[in-house]
């Protein structure tokens, strides 16, 4: 077989076989296939697409390109989550430690920031001394003990995928969905667990920008899942405007916090109970969306989703004395406010600019080994809907540099539209 043959192929549309996808994927894992070989049939599959048994072929091959977990040894029927990514997405914060409370065994394996912002581990990590590197023993054995562990995906799980992940990233081939979907099924298959659920975004601030192509997204991902005899459900969520008001790592772990106290911004709470619902369905642990909803609100209120965050945290190294404390994490010492230039409704916060914005303040990275600052990012005072006054806070950036402030304050404030309340 030739690569070359391959490419040639998917150049004119036409569909590969298992044995030439299974080529592909063990040439890209070994580092046989040459990054421009693979970097031309990404770019031919983005222009030509796969069919749908394509793509359930690429994740397979992918998903076996390393270790796959085996969690049968654990209790329960174990349930993952996962988001395609968005701006101020604080959600498995939240998820994890409720749905543990709940009685689901929630055995998470996050990565770093791909986009705009920092990933799950990179706001876990802002809890000082808090470790996710976690070795396989002590990860089992703590969700055994507690049942929530969140631990960074190991070099060794889907490897392909974050070889192709890197060439994609500097390829502008990321946005195409047989290869997204891939790229996130191939993870989630080899973690083991026995049922997932996934949050597709769309929006300025997601992978999809159309409501259509994230539920395209989602409907392969499901159909892969299926075939794999996992069980599977999801949501589509907006992600037109940063969800929930904190953009960044620190700042998001403390609006995690709030919303685990009965706080909390109302969108954010309903893609919370959404995707809980749907975990806790998956998992047998109620029979309906309104016993979800019931039990959710329970744990809320009588504080042991809290507890149980407080226990993963000190599980994992980390220091949780900020759960008692008003002000909870430290935010960067520089700030600026964003102040309404007119009166009038906001119809706009784009979730992009407002992501750019937390990159260029230090809450995210722009190369796979730049260090993320904690405390940095965006906390957006007004959402869409909300009437304001010239003069009223629309948000309030934070930064450990006074480099840049003054861009990143002008860079935010385009991010807002507000229109005259007479329209
Ligand atoms: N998340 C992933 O893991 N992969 C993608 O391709 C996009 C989002």
């Amino acid at each position: 077989m030739r690569m070359f043959d391959i490419i040639d192929k998917k150049k004119h549309g036409k569909e590969l076989t298992r044995e030439e996808i299974s080529y592909f994927v063990k040439g890209v894992t070994s580092g046989e296939i040459p990054d421009y070989q693979t970097s031309a049939l990404l770019m031919a599959i983005c222009f030509k697409g796969m069919t749908d048994e394509e793509t359930a072929e690429l994740t397979l091959a992918m998903a076996a390109s390393g270790d796959e977990m085996d969690l049968s040894h654990l209790s329960g029927i174990k349930v993952d989550k996962h988001s395609t990514g968005g701006i101020g997405d604080k959600t498995t914060l939240i998820l994890g430690p409720l749905m543990a409370a709940c009685h689901l065994p929630v055995v998470k394996m996050s990565g770093r920031g791909l986009g705009l912002t920092g990933g799950t581990i990179d706001k876990l990590e802002a809890i000082p001394n808090l470790s996710c590197s976690l070795s396989m023993e002590d990860f089992f054995h703590q969700v055994e003990e507690i049942g929530v562990a969140v631990a960074s995906q190991t070099a060794s799980l889907a490897p392909c995928d974050k070889k192709l992940y890197a060439l994609r990233d500097t390829t502008a081939t990321v946005d195409c969905i047989p290869l997204i979907a891939s790229s996130i099924m191939s993870k989630k298959l080899a973690s083991g667990s026995d049922a997932i659920v996934l949050d597709v975004k769309y929006g300025s601030g997601a992978f999809m920008k159309t409501e259509e192509d994230a539920k395209k997204l989602a409907t392969i991902m499901v159909t892969i899942g299926e075939h794999c005899g996992r069980r599977m459900d999801y949501v589509i969520s907006d992600m037109e405007q940063p969800l929930g008001q904190a953009v960044g790592n620190s700042i998001e772990v403390n609006e995690a916090v709030r919303m685990l106290k009965g706080e909390g911004p109302q969108d954010l709470r309903e893609v919370v109970f959404q995707l809980g619902a749907k975990m806790l369905l998956l998992g047998d642990i109620v029979s309906t969306e309104e016993e979800a909803v019931k039990l959710m609100e329970e744990h809320l209120s009588d504080g042991s989703a809290l507890e149980k965050f407080r226990e993963m945290i000190r599980c994992q190294g980390g220091d949780a004395s900020f759960l008692d404390t008003e002000e909870l994490l430290p935010l960067a010492s520089y700030t600026k406010e964003i102040l309404a230039t007119e009166d009038g409704v906001v119809t706009k916060v784009a979730a992009d600019i407002i992501g750019h914005t937390a990159l260029d303040l230090g809450a995210g990275r722009t190369t796979k080994d730049d260090a993320v600052d904690p405390g940095s990012g965006v906390f957006v005072c007004k959402k869409v809907g909300d009437k304001v006054k010239k003069g009223e806070v629309l948000a309030k950036i934070y930064t450990s540099s006074e480099d840049g402030l003054l861009e990143a304050q002008k860079e935010c404030a385009g991010a807002f539209v507000i229109e005259g309340q007479s329209r």
